[in-house]
Parts: C-alpha cells; structure tokens; sequence
C-alpha cells in the first residue's frame, strides 16, 4: 500500500497508544487519530510497515454511536483532550478494559479479580494546576491561514503537540476552575495593552514567556508569572493581576532566561501573599484530615477530587495495623505517607526529588504526625538491605513509581524484604504489570481497581493489591 493512497470502509475497533485508534479492514490494521471506537472512516495512507499502516484522518463515513460533540472550541488542534469526542462512559470502560488487558497481557494474569473503574465525579474543572506559554505568533489552523485577513497576532495557550515554536491561543479552557480563564485572558489583554513583548523561541527573545496557574478547592489561586527579565512594566502588570483577582493568595515571579521553557532550576521570588497555598484531604472513617502545602515547585497530583479518592482505596486496601511499619516508595511531597501515618507504627518515603522531601517534613509537621520519616534520593540506590535494617523490615508496602514503573533492582529489594503486602499505585497499567509479573512467584493479585484521574485523555491509573504468597499456600 502506497504512501498517499486512500483507503475506504475501516472500522475503529479499539484505542492504541498516545491518543491514536486502531482500525481493521480485511484483516489489516490501520492506525489513525481523530476518529472514535466505532467509527468507520477513510484515511489517507502515510506510513506503510509490515504489521499496520498509519494515515491521516480524511472522512469519517459512518460515526460512531459514542460519538459526542466536543465541548471545547480548541478540541481539534490542541490536542490536550483527544478523547472529549467520545461519551465518558465509553471512555472509562476502554480505560478499564485497557488496564485488564494489560494485566493479563503483559502480567500474565488470566483473570484478574477487577473492582469497577471509578470514573472522575468532575469531567471538566477537574485540574488544580495548569501552564501556558507566551509566543509573539500565535499558530494559525490550516483554516485560518487560508484566510488573507487573519494576522499572526501574539499567543497565550497551550503548544500545538510534537511542536516548541506553535502556540495555540487559547480563549476558553475547561480543564480548570472558570477563575483561571478569567486570570490568563486578563493578563494578555493587560500585556498586550502594556506593549510588553511576548516570547519568539525561535529568536529567543521577548519577555513573557509562561504562566502557571494553581488552586486548591477552597477557591484559593497561586500565579506563578515567568519572565525572561524583570521590569517595571511586568511588575505593573502583576500588581494589576494582584488588584484585580483577590482569589489570588500566592503570586511568584520567575525569571528564565536560559533557551527551554523549564524552570524548576530557576530561582523564584514571591511578588505577593503567602509562599504557598494549602490543600486539604480527608481521611475516611471520619480519621481526620490531612493538610498538604503547595508551594511553587511542589508536586502535587492535578485532579484533588480523584487523588483523595485514590488515596482511599490505599488507605482501605493496605489494611494497616497499629503495629505496623510501613514503606512508602516514590512518596513525592509525601501525601501518601501522611495520609496512612495515624494507622502505622511508623512510614519511612523515599523519593527522588529533595525539593519534594523538604516539602513532606513541611507537611508532616503542618499536620503534626512525628512518626513519619522521608529520604532523598534514587530508589534503586536509596533502597539497600542496609536501609532496611536501619529503618525496619516493612510489614506492608506502598509504591507509586513514575510511568517507566520500578527498577528491577528496586523489585529485587522488595522480594527480599517480603512485606506482607503491597499497594501498587500505578500512572501506566502497562509498566504495573511488567512489574507484577516478575512480583508473581511470590505475590498474588488480589484485586486490582483502575482510577480516572484525567477525564478525555487516553491516560488511566491502577491500584494493585498484592499479597505475599506464604509457603504453605504454595
Ligand atoms: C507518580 S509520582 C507519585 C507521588 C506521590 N505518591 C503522590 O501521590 O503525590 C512519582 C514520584 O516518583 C518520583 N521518582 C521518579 N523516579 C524516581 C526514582 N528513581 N527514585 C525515587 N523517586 C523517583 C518522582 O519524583 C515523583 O514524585
């Protein structure tokens, strides 16, 4: 099959990875994007391999009964919510078919025993951070630039996928609280009106360049502006942001200067209000609550509804005694640590950034829990039986790796010291799975529960529940 030849008649059976669709016709696979499960479609052919052709979208013949309209009017080239086309309903069973798919496929697991998806209760609003970037030149849409009279005006939104110089502006985003379109269309209005200069990546030149906006579910903002330079104009212009929105509890300003977009090595100066603002979850079974800090580096999970729920379900599942140590991996700004610490004896977390660390004593003594210890550091190299006979055999474990999963060595750690349990909070049901499969000689799935954190996105997490095989049940 040739590249630019057009194929008729496919059905989109199932969704691939990175927000692509697979298609059959004649026992072919095709992959595309924009289409739905259910679809049939016609596409253009662009890359031909042995197993499956991929082409771009050019007709949809027949649509798909879980077809809806798109809420956003950015929904075709941002690209932030490839699935918003698609009912939530069917969008959460092809999570949990996903992640089942991926236990059985890749852990091996014939049947694992499923607790049912737990949908996001917010499809829209649901982010509690979110960042935008400044460009002199805004993207314009194929539609756009047929158009003799659309000018190459300046952007503030969200960058067109797989590109660093195209920026889609953004009016109206529904991913957060409706306060933030408030805020980001305000400060381009006021910048634009100030005549201060955008960023151009490809001349590295002109001063705005991104805004983040955070909130807790109290209705509380933090803004942080970044700056190539700082001037009195930009300082205008954050005070104006000040004045205008009392939401805002929490402004700092960075300055970059270098040639990426990241600025986590950039030094931050709070222009006003408090160093950080606070996020509260509560525990179940009326056991109080928790307090976590937010400060303008802190990792915090995006969806606060859904995280607090997900944090549940570890509470529950990881059944922890009073006498009880208990490991918490990948602990980040130590939410999960503090939120099981009043069940255990002690939690000892380990995570890599110390930024985070810092962060978890902080929270820990916000919430005046003392029997709580956290570590800086590489899991692979932190996580030695010398660690563990410092700090005690762990009876029950909770780990909650990035998306690559867990090091082998880490596995190896793990097996060794044999908690009785463990908790696996998972972002990639496919890495969680390769893991448990080497786990599975001495682990055995006892259930496993996806959650939807990141409603009209591909992405799903899974909580796992492990129990350490005992040698008489072999
Ligand atoms: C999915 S987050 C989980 C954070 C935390 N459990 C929470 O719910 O907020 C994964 C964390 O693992 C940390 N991390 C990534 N690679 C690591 C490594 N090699 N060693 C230790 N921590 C690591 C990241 O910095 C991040 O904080």
């Amino acid at each position: 099959m040739k590249k630019g030849s057009i194929v008729e008649g496919i059905e989109i059976v199932d969704i691939g990875a990175k927000g692509k669709v697979i298609g059959k016709k004649d026992g072919q696979t095709f992959l595309t994007s924009g289409a739905v499960p259910g679809d049939v479609v016609t596409i253009q052919i662009k890359k031909s391999k042995k197993n499956y052709k991929e082409g771009f979208l050019k007709h949809i013949e027949k649509p798909s009964a879980d077809r809806v309209n798109p809420v956003c009017e950015h929904f075709e080239y941002c690209g932030g919510c490839s699935w918003q086309n698609l009912d939530y309903k069917k969008q959460i069973e092809l999570k949990e078919r996903g992640a089942v798919q991926q236990m059985k496929r890749i852990g091996g697991i014939e049947e694992p025993n499923l607790i049912p998806i737990l949908g996001s209760s917010e499809t829209f609003h649901y982010r509690n951070k979110m960042e935008f970037t400044f460009v002199s030149e805004r993207y314009l849409t194929p539609e756009e630039l047929s158009s003799p009279e659309i000018k190459k005006t300046p952007a503030l939104g969200f960058h067109v996928p797989g590109r660093f110089d195209w920026v889609l502006h953004v009016n109206n985003c529904h991913l957060q609280n409706d306060v933030h379109n408030a805020i980001r269309n305000f400060i381009y209005d006021e910048a634009l009106k100030a005549e201060i200069s955008f960023y151009h990546p490809r001349n590295q030149d002109g001063i705005m360049r991104n805004v983040v906006l955070r909130n807790n579910r109290q209705g509380e903002w933090m803004v942080l502006m970044i700056i190539k330079e700082r001037t009195p104009e930009t300082d205008a212009l954050c005070q104006k942001m000040v004045d205008r929105f009392p939401e805002i509890q929490s402004f700092w300003i960075i300055v970059n200067n270098k040639v990426n977009d990241s600025f986590s090595d950039c030094p931050a100066e709070l222009f006003h209000g408090e160093p950080h603002i606070i996020e509260r979850f509560h525990r179940p079974d009326d056991q109080g609550s928790v307090d976590y800090i937010i400060g303008p580096k802190s990792f915090f999970q995006t969806n606060s509804n859904q995280a607090e729920k997900l944090y549940e379900i570890v509470y529950h599942w990881a059944g922890i005694q009073a006498t009880d140590t208990v490991y918490d991996l990948y602990t980040g700004a130590g939410t999960i640590a503090l939120f099981v610490a009043k069940l255990a004896k002690k939690v000892v977390g380990i995570e890599y950034v110390p930024e985070a660390i810092e962060d978890a004593f902080k929270n820990a003594q916000l919430n005046g829990i003392s029997n709580c210890s956290f570590y800086a550091g590489d899991m692979k190299d932190v996580l030695t039986p010398a660690f563990i006979e410092e700090n005690g055999q762990p009876d029950l474990l909770i780990t909650d790796p990035p998306r690559a999963g867990m090091h082998s060595d880490v596995i190896d750690r793990i097996l060794e010291a044999a908690p009785k349990r463990i908790v696996y909070v998972s972002c990639d049901p496919s890495t969680q799975a390769r893991d448990i499969a080497l786990m599975k000689h001495k682990y055995r799935l006892v259930q496993m529960q996806p959650v939807d954190m990141f409603p009209h996105t591909s992405h799903v997490e899974n909580v796992a529940l492990l129990e350490l095989i005992e040698v008489g049940d072999l």
